[in-house]
């Protein structure tokens, strides 16, 4: 346990999420030409942000602009922050009967005074994108198939890229949250790596972690690992992305490692450029395979 020659970051072997992402995002435009090509229409996506969360903002201008890069019809519903919950439902309803939509993302988190689980089950599963619906919830706890949460999806495919074989792999997911933790378990789970979920109320966390393989960081913590933390040789995905600010008054983005620190490991994701381009591109990746289930029903 030392950082005596912290190294520097330069010699951090980054995973390139950014480069990944835009490969999935060209095989996915290819898709959508053929479905045009066989059904007359290309996948819609229907994104709805409620409220003005500025960070939601952002990312829904992004999911729309790689929307547009990959041929996916979009149709953006911008709604008050004070919109009736009940007027949220009638809108998820017009968008499930309608068969220019296939896929529809409810952007988290709604604001205070709307119920997220009742808005989530009232999307049919099989346009949830999002993957957050409790049928597909339950598929893939059981492993047996649905729509896959985005986020999730992009580390299993970042991992690919440095990992072939999972099996007894000690892998330690730190965060337990509906949208990361819990899912990216289930799918390590199934490629049948030991996984631990650990949480807020974790006890040695460093001692835990020290003891993994892969490392999935998603504590929304910012530089919550340590370069003790992990073990040499081992692997680790950055979800967190948090904007701090520096001593000297300059903001910047960090996620929730320490990367100059883990010149040790075999490779890290990048914040920013490492899991978020992922979690856009394999969003539309998910809508194309809902326009195929829709298609092929
Ligand atoms: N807010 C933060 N992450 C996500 C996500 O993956 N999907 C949605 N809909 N909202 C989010």
């Amino acid at each position: 346990m030392t950082n005596a020659t912290a190294p520097s970051p330069e010699q951090v072997r980054l995973i390139d999420g950014k480069a990944i992402a835009a490969q999935l995002v060209e095989q996915t435009r290819q898709e959508v030409e053929e479905i045009a090509a066989a059904h007359g229409a290309a996948p819609g996506l229907a994104v709805v942000l409620v409220g003005s969360d500025p960070a939601s903002e952002v990312y829904v201008g992004r999911k729309i602009a790689q929307c547009r890069k990959a041929g996916i019809r979009s149709v953006e519903h911008r709604l008050p922050a004070d919109t009736d919950e009940g007027a949220l439902l009638a809108l998820i309803d017009e968008m499930n009967a309608d068969p220019a939509i296939d896929g529809i993302l409810i952007q988290l988190p709604l604001p205070k005074g709307i119920d997220a689980s009742l808005v989530l089950d009232r999307i049919l599963p099989g346009k949830d994108v999002d993957g957050f619906h409790p049928v597909n919830v339950g598929r893939l706890s059981s492993g047996t198939g649905g729509l896959v949460p985005c986020t999730p999806l992009g580390i299993m495919m970042l991992l690919d890229t440095v990992i072939a074989d999972y099996r007894g792999l000690n892998v330690v997911v730190i965060g337990k949250s509906n949208i990361v933790g819990k899912p990216v378990s289930m799918l390590l789970l199934e490629r049948e790596a030991t996984v631990t979920v650990t949480h807020i109320e974790t006890r040695n966390l460093p001692d835990i972690a020290r003891q993994a393989d892969v490392i999935v960081a998603a504590a929304g913590a910012p530089q919550l690992v340590r370069g003790y933390w992990v073990k040499p040789g081992a692997v680790v995905i950055d979800v967190g992305i948090t904007r701090i600010t520096d001593p000297d008054g300059r903001t910047r983005l960090v996620g929730d490692c320490a990367t100059n620190e883990l010149g040790h490991a075999a490779a890290v994701t990048p914040v920013p450029g490492g899991v978020g381009p992922m979690t856009i591109a394999c969003l539309l990746s998910n809508t194309v395979r809902a326009a195929r289930m829709a298609r092929d029903a």
